[in-house]
């Protein structure tokens, strides 16, 4: 067990009196009605349970804040923590919740750090539990499964697992960005590259192992705690802390090693024509294909006005994608480049790989999204307006963009829809509002930021239900939009709260009880 203190190399007892001085506020501030230095010891007892390449780090620490350091880092939706436990086993986990709760603190696990639900925000004082060095990455051949599974560590990032599964000859459903991690993804259901063939990434959930809000470990599968595993796959941030996943792998196939990709510019005047064929070519979107498009700024182009980046991945050769694609070369694009790339490295071809900066820490980032079925015309040229009028009136916003998301779905429909806690397996389209900015301090920019982002998404909903991805939902959208219409979703998941989180210590991530005092299950109120 190692303690990070700002000077390396203390002793022991040193080490313990700068904790017990560090600790001592943070104990006084949670649990007034105790001696403090009932808590040394029991700090010191944490340690002793801990494994010893487990890490504590206090905000003192100079390592504190990098090691904190998260996609947005707002008041609006990042959390702030008096201790950060890194554990690297999952009894360590276990530990680190049941510290947690005999003394009151609030805990909050975290792994790849691009969680932007504002909720997240309400977690101060008391305790994250960063798992980024919780990393099994083991392969096994399974019988059940008729092929190959993999064990993987609730901390590893997407780049880890889709680089470590390649190297073996193996793909599964991934997110696209490489440093967004494994799990968050996968706990809201998770849209990937490979949906269209195998489903989301939680449609490969085999097992997962989960630390409960008491500590306590089981184990959720079609077999185990069948109803835990069904909660698991769409709303799993609500349950527990999974220490680690085993999922269905896919061996690559020789003629699918490829992926072919073309990415058009279009000025803001071809909205109308491009997108009218994007429906037509939708209709017959094969399984192996991926359109997405960001409205953004592109100095190169404009300094001042979004383009449309349209892209299309085909997972086969340029000649295929050039027969499904070429109607949209009639359209005269701009800027046109294509090239050949494999699964690991698609997320460069987004500008969103590990190392781009894309990756890096973007000060406040706020991100919504909402599914439609179709491209609503209108709508959509209303959506693209706003975005250009934010980016006039707001210029340090600029950063700020609209990715709409056209990933084959055939895959995740074919699975039952009530099979799962995912609940908008017939929607086709995917539309993120990501509004930001990187100035420090200014609660007005952050208040403009977040109107502006409700502003988008009222107009990409355009005329449909409200419906929203669970991993984009940035805290105001009602329960319904986000875990389902059917009455029997919502009953299903509180009566699982009941019964796996009474005391709903699961609280800072799209939560599915509102407004609830704490450890009492009060009737939500609704939004
Ligand atoms: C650039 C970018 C690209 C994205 N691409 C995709 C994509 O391709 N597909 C997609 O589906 N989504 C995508 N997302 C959305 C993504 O699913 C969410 O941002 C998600 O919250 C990120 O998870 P994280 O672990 O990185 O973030 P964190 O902030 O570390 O975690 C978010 C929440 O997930 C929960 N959590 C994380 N790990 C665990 C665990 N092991 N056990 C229990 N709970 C856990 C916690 O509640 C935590 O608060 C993208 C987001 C960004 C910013
Ligand atoms: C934890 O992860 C960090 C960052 O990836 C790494 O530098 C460190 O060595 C890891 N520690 C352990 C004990 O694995
Ligand atoms: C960490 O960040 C907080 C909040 O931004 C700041 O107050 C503190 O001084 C930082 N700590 C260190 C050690 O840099
Ligand atoms: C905060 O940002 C707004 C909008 O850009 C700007 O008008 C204002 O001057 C900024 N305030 C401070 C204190 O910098």
């Amino acid at each position: 067990m190692a303690i990070r203190f700002p000077v390396p190399n203390q002793g022991l007892l040193l080490s313990l009196l700068i904790w017990s001085l560090t600790y001592t506020t943070l104990a006084t501030l949670s649990t007034p009605q105790h001696d403090d230095t009932l808590h040394i010891p029991d700090i010191h007892y944490l340690t002793t349970l801990l494994s010893p390449s487990a890490q504590l780090l206090l905000p003192t620490d100079p390592n504190f804040n990098t090691t904190l350091d998260r996609w947005s880092t707002s008041p609006l939706n990042a959390p702030r923590p008096s201790l950060l436990i890194l554990p690297t086993t999952e009894s360590d986990i276990s530990h680190a919740i049941r510290y947690a709760n005999s003394h009151d603190l609030p805990f909050l696990a975290t792994s790849g750090g691009h969680g932007m639900n504002e909720y997240l925000s309400d977690l101060q004082s008391g305790v994250v539990i960063h798992l980024r060095n919780m990393t099994k990455f083991e392969l096994a051949s399974s019988v059940d499964q008729g092929g190959t599974v993999a064990v993987l560590g609730g901390g590893l990032l997407s780049h880890q697992v889709v680089e470590g599964l390649w190297r073996e000859g193996k793909q599964t459903v991934m997110g696209m960005c490489g440093c967004v991690s494994y799990s968050g993804p996968a706990l809201g259901g998770g849209h990937g590259t490979l949906q269209g063939r195998y489903g989301l990434i939680a449609d490969q959930m085999v097992s997962a192992r989960v630390v409960l809000g008491n500590g306590r470990v089981v184990v959720a599968s079609e077999e185990e705690n069948k109803d835990l595993f069904w909660a698991l796959r769409g709303a799993g941030h609500n349950f527990g802390v999974v220490s680690e996943f085993t999922v269905r792998v896919h061996d690559v196939e020789e003629n699918r090693r490829n992926w072919a990709w073309e990415r058009f510019v279009f000025g803001r005047e071809r909205l109308e024509e491009l997108y009218t064929l994007a429906n037509e070519m939708m209709e017959d979107q094969p399984e192996l294909v991926n359109v997405f498009s960001s409205w953004r700024i592109l100095e190169e182009l404009d300094p001042t006005q979004p383009m449309i980046v349209f892209i299309v991945f085909y997972n086969g050769p340029m000649e295929a994608s050039r027969e499904y694609t070429h109607p949209i070369h009639d359209i005269g694009p701009v800027d046109y480049r294509s090239g050949i790339t494999e699964l690991p490295g698609i997320d460069e071809v987004l500008d969103i790989g590990a190392n781009e900066p894309q990756c890096q820490s973007q000060g406040t980032v706020l991100m919504r999204g909402v599914y439609v079925d179709r491209y609503e015309i209108d709508a959509l040229r209303h959506l693209f307006d706003l975005l250009s009028d934010m980016l006039a009136t707001e210029p340090a916003l600029a950063n700020s963009r609209c990715v709409l998301e056209g990933y084959s779905v055939q895959g995740v429909q074919a699975v039952p829809s009530d099979s799962t806690a995912f609940a908008h397996r017939d929607k086709k389209l995917l539309f993120a509002l990501i509004v930001g900015h990187r100035v420090v301090g200014n609660s007005t920019l952050d208040r403009d930021a977040e109107r502006w982002s409700k502003t988008l998404e009222t107009a990409a909903v355009g005329s449909a239900e409200r419906r929203v991805y669970v991993n984009y939902a940035l805290g105001d959208e009602s329960l319904q939009a986000i875990y389902g219409y059917e009455p029997w979703r919502l009953q299903r998941l509180r009566a699982l709260k009941r019964k796996y989180d009474p005391n709903n210590r699961f609280k800072f991530f799209a939560p599915i009880l509102r407004g609830v005092i704490d450890g009492i299950m009060a009737t939500e109120t609704q939004t």
